[in-house]
C-alpha cells in the first residue's frame, strides 16, 4: 500500500536514529520546560533531579510527572514556555467536572501538528488530491482543527463539516463525493443510521478510509463499519495535552494499532498505583513526554489511558499502542469487577442484531450495584419485543467473559441519544 518514497525521513528511520533523536530532543526539551516553567522547576528541585542528570532516555524515570490536576492548578496559562505573544493558538478540552485543560502552540508547534496529522492521514491511506470530510467538531477541541491542517497539508481537499446536522452530513457525501471521512466511530453509527433513514445505500458511497478516534471502539465495531459502509476503518490517537489527532496512527495496510509518531511523542507505560516504568508488551497507563513542542512541552504527561507498547510493523523504527481500550476514568469496578464499556461493546457487537447503539446504566439497589445495559437493536433485527432469547444469550455472553452479571434492556432502533462528538456511555444514577 505505502510507497515508501513518499513518508517522512523519520518514518524510515531504523529504530537507533530514533532513538538518537529522542535522546537529544528529550535533553532540549527538559532543559526548555526546566529553564521557562516554575511549575515543572519546583518538581524537580523537590526530587532532587535536574536536566544535567539526563544522558540516556532511561534517566527520564527520575523526573516527575505531570497530571491533569498540574494542569487544573495552573490554569490557565501558567505551564506555558512561551511568552503569550509566540502563543498563536488555545485549544481546550472542557473535561468532565471543573475547570477545562488549556493548550497552546506556537507558529512553529502547529507546523508539528500539521505534519503529524499529515502523516496519520496518508498511513491511513489518504493521498494528495483526496477529497476529506471532516466531521470532527471544529472550535476548542483539537478534533476538527487538527485533522484539517493536516488534510490541507497532504494536499486534499478539506470539506470542514464539522460534526452535527446529520441530515446534512449524507447529503455532502453524497453530493460531493469524498474519498476519506474523519469522524469518532460512534458518530459515524449516527450517519449510518441517517442513510438507512433516506434509503441510501451506505455502502454505494465514494468514502474509501475513515480514520475514526477521539474515543475508545473495539475490533468489532471496525468490523461493523467497514461492513455498513465498504470501506476501511482505521484508528487515530490523541490527546489534547500532547497535541491533538495525530500523536499516533493505525497504518491500513496491518491495520494492527496506532503507531507512535515518535520523533515527536516519547511513550512510557507505567504502574498506575507504583508509578514504575513497565517493560514494553505490559499493560498499563500511557504516558507521554513532548519531544518538538514549544509553548507547552509536556513531561511525562499521565494520560490515563490504558495500553501496552508493541513493536512497529508497518513503520519498523517506531513503537505501536494496542488500541486504547479505555481510560482509567471509565473504568467501572462492578461488584469488585474491573470493566471497560469496550469490553460489553465486544460482545455486543458479535451479535448480528444488536445496532453499536449502547449505554450502561448503574444503580444502586440496597448494598449493590447494578448495571443495565440498554442497547438499540438493529431496525431490521427488531420484532417489537425485546428479543428474548437472545437477549439472554448476551446476558450469559457477559457473565461469561467480564465475570459479572448485568441486566439487559433491548430497546426499540432509535431510542438511545446520538452524539455528535465523544459519546458518554455510562450514566451513574447511584446516590453520591
Ligand atoms: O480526542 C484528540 C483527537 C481528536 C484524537 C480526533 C483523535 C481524533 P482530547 O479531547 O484531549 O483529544 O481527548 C483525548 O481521548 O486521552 C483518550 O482517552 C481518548 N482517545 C483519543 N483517541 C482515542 C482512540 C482528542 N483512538 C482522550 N482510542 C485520550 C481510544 C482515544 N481513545
Amino acid at each position: 500500500m505505502s510507497d515508501v518514497s513518499m513518508l517522512d525521513p523519520a518514518e524510515r528511520a531504523s529504530r537507533d536514529e530514533i532513538v538518537a533523536l529522542q535522546t537529544s530532543r528529550l535533553a532540549e526539551t527538559l532543559r526548555h520546560t526546566y529553564a521557562k516553567v516554575a511549575h515543572f522547576r519546583s518538581r524537580c528541585e523537590a526530587l532532587g533531579v535536574h536536566p544535567n542528570d539526563f544522558r540516556s532516555i532511561e534517566d527520564l524515570a527520575k523526573f516527575p510527572f505531570t497530571t491533569k490536576t498540574d494542569l487544573r492548578d495552573t490554569y490557565p496559562f501558567e505551564l506555558f514556555a512561551v511568552p503569550m505573544e509566540q502563543v498563536v493558538r488555545i485549544h481546550a478540552s472542557s473535561g468532565t467536572t471543573g475547570k477545562p485543560i488549556v493548550v497552546g502552540y506556537t507558529r512553529e508547534d502547529l507546523e508539528v501538528w500539521s505534519e503529524v496529522a499529515a502523516r496519520s492521514l496518508r498511513a491511513a491511506g489518504a493521498r494528495p488530491g483526496m477529497k476529506l470530510h471532516n466531521a470532527y467538531g471544529y472550535g476548542l477541541f483539537t478534533g476538527g482543527l487538527g485533522i484539517h491542517y493536516g488534510g490541507e497539508r497532504l494536499g486534499m481537499t478539506v470539506i470542514p463539516i464539522s460534526g452535527g446536522m446529520t441530515e446534512r452530513q449524507v447529503q455532502l457525501i453524497v453530493d460531493f463525493k469524498p474519498d476519506v471521512i474523519t469522524v469518532t466511530p460512534s458518530y459515524m453509527l449516527a450517519i449510518l443510521d441517517e442513510f438507512i433513514r433516506q434509503g441510501i445505500d451506505p455502502r454505494g458511497t465514494s468514502l474509501k478510509v475513515g480514520v475514526f478516534g477521539a474515543e475508545p471502539w473495539t475490533n468489532e465495531m471496525r468490523a461493523e463499519i467497514e461492513r455498513s459502509f465498504d470501506m476501511q476503518a482505521v484508528d487515530i490517537y490523541g490527546l489534547s495535552e500532547i497535541i491533538g489527532p495525530g500523536v499516533a496512527q493505525e497504518c491500513v495496510e496491518t491495520k494492527d494499532g496506532p503507531h507512535i509518531w515518535e520523533d515527536h511523542f516519547l511513550p512510557e507505560i507505567i504502574d498506575p498505583d507504583t508509578g514504575a516504568v513497565l517493560p514494553d508488551g505490559e499493560a498499563g497507563e500511557l504516558v507521554f513526554t513532548s519531544l518538538t513542542k514549544r509553548a507547552l512541552p509536556m513531561v511525562r504527561y499521565r494520560t490515563r489511558d490504558r495500553s501496552r507498547l508493541l513493536p512497529g510493523t508497518a513503520r519498523p523504527g517506531m513503537r505501536r499502542i494496542e488500541k486504547v481500550v479505555g481510560r482509567t476514568d471509565d473504568m467501572l469496578i462492578l461488584r469488585g469487577v474491573n470493566l471497560f464499556p469496550t469490553q460489553i461493546e465486544s460482545v455486543l457487537l458479535a451479535h448480528p442484531w444488536t445496532s453499536g447503539h449502547f449505554q450502561l446504566v448503574l444503580t444502586r439497589e440496597g448494598r449493590m450495584d447494578e448495571m443495565t445495559v440498554r442497547v438499540e437493536a438493529r431496525p431490521d433485527a427488531w420484532d417489537g419485543t425485546g428479543l428474548g432469547d437472545e437477549a439472554q444469550r448476551v446476558v450469559h455472553q457477559i457473565k461469561n467473559t467480564i465475570g459479572v452479571s448485568v441486566r439487559l434492556v433491548v430497546e426499540p432502533p432509535g431510542t438511545l441519544e446520538r452524539s455528535v462528538g465523544k459519546i458518554k456511555r455510562v450514566v451513574d444514577n447511584r446516590p453520591r
